[in-house]
């Protein structure tokens, strides 16, 4: 045995690499794989945020350099105008937003600000693999909230109330749902905000993919636009998906004051500030018109048709959920198979398709895949050629 592995934290230890970052790298490690795997959107930073970074690079001695932790003064303006256009809110850059590497880096942050050892927090089951490692990480203890793939994975509000007890600390949401895609009701969410209120438990919202909602019959209501819920609610805002900046790190966290005091000393701990370099990226992505992300909410909706319609003609492979936004569906496996990590493992070594395994997002995730429909077309089409090869050939 490795003499350090005494040394290594036991919940260390006990991790594994996240469902989606396994996949990942088996599939950078299978010669020609097609990955379907990580959200990474298929699009270029634009050109203006680009040219910004770029102009700055050469003009601007402060660019190497740290920020305040909280940001630079000039973005945080900037958010406080992005966030009041997106719900209506008026936050204050001093008082309020703190800028973060990314969403994982705030979500980390306020399980760290939050949670003492053995605190519960609420994820939705099936939900997003990484948050239930940061709890863990922080301490804390994850309560699944079972969504029903027969009710459209929509949130079971007779179920919350259950879940809740003395060491409950806050409940975790992505809307529109990673893995599902599913965008939640409006009046589940303010039940849900009622709830938070009554029981004095924190909304700690993840949104990466409020700008891709693809249907008009199911618009997205932010809970962050009901001011009536504001000292609740610790909203996380990310630029990685509707930028195509997810290797720049950067997001915002618009939050009640007494909260920012103590998460701007987690957050200098941890990290001193987000990259300066990225932090000028993300005010020229605001600043940018007409904004390039209705461009590639419009690429992104066409490719959930296209992949729709793929697994549409795999009747006895997947049955599935249409995704109403974000960009994943989660198929649940028809096929005989022992689990969905067997299956994908098999996808990737027999098809030469790497996707995730559904068990990585919660028990319910069991014997489903999650599929990211943000790479290409070709890409899609390619994975979607394989996984249709190798049905016909497993047949025969
Ligand atoms: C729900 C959720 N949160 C956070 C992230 C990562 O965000 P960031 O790149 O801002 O750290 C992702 C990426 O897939 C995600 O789906």
């Amino acid at each position: 045995m490795n003499p350090l592995r005494a040394t290594i934290a036991a919940r260390v230890a006990g991790m594994e690499l996240s469902v989606i970052k396994d996949m990942a790298v088996r599939a950078a490690r299978t010669p020609g794989a097609i990955s379907l795997a990580w959200g990474v959107p298929s699009f270029v930073t634009p050109a203006p945020i680009r040219a910004a970074v770029q102009e700055a690079l050469d003009e601007d001695p402060d660019i190497g350099r740290y920020s305040l932790p909280d940001g630079i003064a000039e973005f945080r303006a900037a958010i406080v105008e992005r966030h009041h256009a997106a719900t209506g809110v008026r936050a204050d850059a001093e008082r309020h937003v703190l800028v973060s590497a990314g969403n994982m880096q705030a979500m980390s942050t306020m399980l760290k600000v939050l949670l003492e050892a053995g605190d519960e927090v609420i994820v939705t089951d099936p939900g997003f693999c990484s948050h239930l490692q940061q709890i863990e990480l922080a301490g804390g203890v994850p309560r699944y909230w079972r969504l029903d793939e027969s009710r459209g994975w929509q949130l079971d509000m007779d179920a919350l109330p259950a879940l809740v007890n003395g060491r409950t600390r806050a409940v975790i949401l992505v809307n529109p749902s990673n893995p599902t895609g599913r965008i939640f009701e409006r009046d589940d969410l303010l039940a849900l905000a009622a709830l938070a209120r009554r029981h004095n438990l924190l909304i700690l919202i993840d949104d990466p993919y409020s700008d891709f909602v693809h249907e008009r019959a199911a618009p997205l209501f932010n809970l962050a636009s009901a001011p009536e819920f504001a000292a609740q609610v610790v909203y996380m805002f990310t630029f990685s998906k509707a930028f195509a900046m997810t290797g720049w790190r950067l997001g915002y966290m618009v939050m009640p004051e007494c909260l920012k005091r103590e998460a701007i000393k987690v957050h200098d701990a941890e990290l001193i500030c987000a990259p300066r370099i990225s932090q000028v990226a993300g005010l020229a992505a605001l600043r940018m018109a007409p904004p390039a992300r209705l461009e590639f909410a419009r690429i992104i909706a066409a490719r959930r048709e296209q992949i729709c319609a793929r697994l549409d003609a795999m009747p006895e492979l997947f049955s599935y959920q249409r995704p109403q936004g974000a960009y994943y569906v989660f198929p649940r496996i028809l096929a005989p198979h022992r689990d969905s990590r067997e299956f994908a493992l098999r996808l990737l070594h027999e098809a030469g398709v790497s996707v995730t395994p559904g068990a990585g997002f919660g028990p319910s995730g069991e014997h489903h895949l999650r599929m990211a429909f943000c790479v290409s077309e070709q890409d899609i089409d390619g994975a979607f050629d394989r996984i249709d090869g190798w049905r016909r050939r497993s047949q025969r």
